[in-house]
């Protein structure tokens, strides 16, 4: 097999097998403009928020602890042009918005003469070009998609609107069928959804509160989501400074470029016995010296057999602390309350450290005679 091939096969094949963490939201309770939050989140988190659909809202609402405040910043920004199109395949120049249009849908109509833009699931009328018979108004109700199909299938196409006489027939042929004041699709769509996630998600997920974003005053390309308004998102210029959210995790990329740096082994042996099977057998008992290598832990630890799982995390008696086997240093810690204190129960046997296998799956402090799978690091 092509080496290529075989190597976007075996990712997949990882892929399928790893697990995402999961999205986390962090609210950041300092005033900044969308750029300084952007950076504060690429420092200390994953990026600004991004959202992937309602129950992402839920939980990043949820994450905003503080009632105070009118908006939050999220990762959304506006990086290109609005660029429309007619369903004929030609780029639409001459776009004849109504006030306030578009809105961020997907979708064009005219009403009262003038375009407005909806989402493309909303069921219209709408008017096809014929060569022969010129337009015709369709009196059937349909999706743009729909509509398009109807037209390319009876007719040629949903109608171009080209210029102010092309626009005024089309108005003609509204109004002829009473419709004047109704949406009826014409063949316009947008190619290009100018608003894009800080953290290149294509997450098309977008939340707008109703007549956003209008890009009042003209230089509105960033995104706060308003607290007092069901969390609607409104287009605010993004020199304001306002709190913002942070997320995490959403990590399946580490899992699948470095599958297999940990493993779980389902053997239940001491403490000594386990950093001894690790040595031989693999690199080291594992060492989770960050809370990125504590995130890997937490996603393969669940295939334990046993609820606490050792790591190659040590209590020395003579210094009265705890430090890693494989020599680095103990600074990020996520123990358990109660656990890891320097003044371990010396007189018995010497205490190691594991992980819980479930639950909040924090480090525990254990007689090193205890049995138990362990996670070995493999390079
Ligand atoms: C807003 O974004 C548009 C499109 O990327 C860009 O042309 C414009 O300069 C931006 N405005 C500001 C104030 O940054
Ligand atoms: C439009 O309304 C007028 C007046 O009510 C009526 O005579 C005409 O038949 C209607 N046209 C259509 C196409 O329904
Ligand atoms: C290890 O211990 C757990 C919990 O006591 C048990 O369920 C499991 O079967 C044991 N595994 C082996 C290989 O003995
Ligand atoms: C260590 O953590 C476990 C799990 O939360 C708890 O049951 C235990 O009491 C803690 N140990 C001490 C000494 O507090």
């Amino acid at each position: 097999m092509n080496q290529a091939l075989y190597l976007i096969l075996l990712l997949i094949a990882l892929c399928s097998v790893s697990e995402c963490v999961q999205r986390q939201y962090h609210f950041i309770n300092e005033r900044k403009t969308w750029t300084e939050a952007q950076r504060y989140c690429r420092e200390k988190y994953t990026d600004l928020a991004t959202a992937d659909n309602m129950n992402d809202m839920n939980e990043l609402m949820k994450s905003v602890n503080d009632g105070g405040f009118q908006y939050v910043w999220i990762g959304l920004q506006k990086t290109g042009r609005d660029e429309w199109q007619w369903s004929s395949g030609e780029p639409a120049l001459y776009l004849n918005w109504a006030p306030g249009q578009p809105e961020g849908s997907f979708c064009g109509m005219m009403k009262n003469g003038k375009f407005e833009d909806l989402p493309c699931t909303d069921v219209r009328n709408f008017i096809c070009d014929n060569t022969n018979t010129g337009l015709v108004f369709i009196n059937q109700m349909k999706s743009w998609r729909d509509a398009q199909s109807y037209c390319r299938q009876n007719h040629i196409d949903l109608v171009s609107v080209r210029n102010q006489d092309e626009n005024q027939q089309v108005q003609k042929i509204i109004s002829d069928n009473n419709l004047s004041g109704s949406h009826v699709w014409i063949g316009l769509f947008r190619v290009r959804d100018p608003w894009q996630w800080s953290d290149q998600s294509d997450s098309s997920f977008r939340d707008w509160d109703t007549v956003e974003p209008n890009n009042q005053g003209g230089n509105e390309n960033c995104t706060v989501v308003k607290l007092n308004a069901q969390g609607k998102w409104n287009d605010i210029s993004c020199t304001s400074q306002f709190p913002f959210v942070c997320h995490e995790g959403d990590f399946c990329l580490c899992f699948v470029w470095f599958p297999d740096k940990l493993i779980v082994i389902r053997e239940n042996l001491t403490w000594s016995e386990a950093l001894r099977y690790c040595r031989q057998n693999h690199v080291d008992l594992v060492s989770v010296h960050s809370e990125e290598i504590q995130r890997r832990v937490m996603n393969v630890v669940k295939r334990a057999s046993t609820a606490e799982v050792w790591l190659g995390l040590r209590h020395s008696c003579i210094l009265g602390v705890w430090f890693w086997v494989s020599g680095d240093t103990v600074c990020y810690q996520n123990w358990a309350p109660g656990n890891g204190t320097s003044e371990e129960d010396c007189e018995h046997t010497v205490r190691s450290g594991a992980v819980q296998s479930g639950g909040d799956q924090r480090w525990i402090s254990r007689p090193e005679t205890h049995k138990l799978n362990f996670i070995c690091s493999r390079y």
